[in-house]
C-alpha cells in the first residue's frame, strides 16, 4: 500500500472513535484530511467540529461540517489528529503543518487524543523529525541560541511561514528527546516560546497506525 492509502485507511478507522451527535476535535494535516473526507462521506451525525487550523476549517466547511469555536465548548470526547512522530508511550512531535498551537489547545479540551498515522511515524525516541516550535518573532534568534547552548541543537526559522496566530516557526534539528515531559515543560518556560511541538502532557491515548497488514491499534 502507498503512504496515501495508509492515511486513507486510518482516516476511515478513526470514525469508530466518534460518538454520534457529539462535537469532535479535528486536527490538521494530510492524514486528518482523509479523516475529514471519511467523516463527511459517512453520514455519521455530529453536532459539529472544533478545528485546529484554517486549513481544516475550510475543508470541513466545504463538505458541510458545522464548525464551532473552541471558546464555545467546555470539553470534547475525542480529538483526532496526525503526528510527525509518535513514540511507544504515545508522546508525539507535531507541527509539521505549523498548526501546533491550536492543535495543543483543542487537544487539551479533549478527554481522549486519537492519533492517526502511517507506520513511518512510529519511533523509539522523538527528535529525528525537526522539532517545530512556534515563537514570537522578536525572540526567535534568542531562542535559537538557547537551543544550541542547552541541547547542542540547530534551530532555524521556517522560511516564508507565518502561523495562523501571526508568529514564526523554528525547526530544531539534532535533538534526541529522552524525557518528553521534562523537555516540554522546560522549553515552554523560555520567554518568547508560544508552543513547543512536543505533545507529552497532551499525549495520545490511542494511535491508529496504518501498516501493510492493516490498522494496528496502540493504546497508551
Ligand atoms: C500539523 O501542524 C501537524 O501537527 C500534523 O499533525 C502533522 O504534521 C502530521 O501531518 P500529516 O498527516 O500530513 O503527516
Amino acid at each position: 500500500m502507498t503512504q496515501d492509502e495508509l492515511k486513507t485507511l486510518v482516516g476511515q478507522a478513526a470514525l469508530h472513535y466518534v460518538t454520534p451527535n457529539s462535537i469532535v476535535g479535528v486536527g490538521t494535516g494530510s492524514t486528518v484530511d482523509k479523516f475529514i473526507d471519511a467523516l463527511a462521506a459517512s453520514g455519521l451525525p455530529i453536532a459539529g467540529a472544533v478545528s485546529s487550523s484554517v486549513r481544516s476549517t475550510e475543508r470541513m466547511q466545504a463538505l458541510g461540517i458545522k464548525i464551532l469555536e473552541a471558546a464555545e465548548v467546555e470539553s470534547l470526547e475525542v480529538y483526532i489528529d496526525g503526528a510527525d512522530e509518535i513514540d511507544h508511550a504515545g508522546h508525539m512531535v507535531k507541527g509539521g503543518g505549523a498548526a501546533l498551537t491550536r492543535e495543543k489547545i483543542v487537544a487539551d479540551l479533549a478527554k481522549r487524543f486519537v492519533c492517526i498515522a502511517d507506520e513511518s511515524k512510529l519511533v523509539q525516541t522523538l527528535g529525528k523529525f525537526p522539532l517545530p516550535v512556534e515563537v514570537i518573532p522578536m525572540a526567535a534568534a534568542q531562542i535559537a541560541r538557547r537551543f544550541a547552548q542547552r541541547f547542542g541543537a540547530d534551530a532555524g526559522l521556517r522560511a516564508g511561514c507565518v502561523t495562523d496566530n501571526g508568529n514564526q516557526i523554528l525547526d530544531v534539528r539534532g535533538l534526541a528527546i529522552a524525557d518528553p515531559a521534562a523537555f516540554e515543560a522546560e522549553v515552554n518556560q523560555w520567554p518568547g516560546v508560544v508552543t513547543v511541538g512536543v505533545f507529552a502532557r497532551n499525549k495520545a491515548a490511542v494511535c491508529l497506525l496504518g501498516t501493510a497488514a492493516g490498522v494496528r491499534t496502540l493504546e497508551f
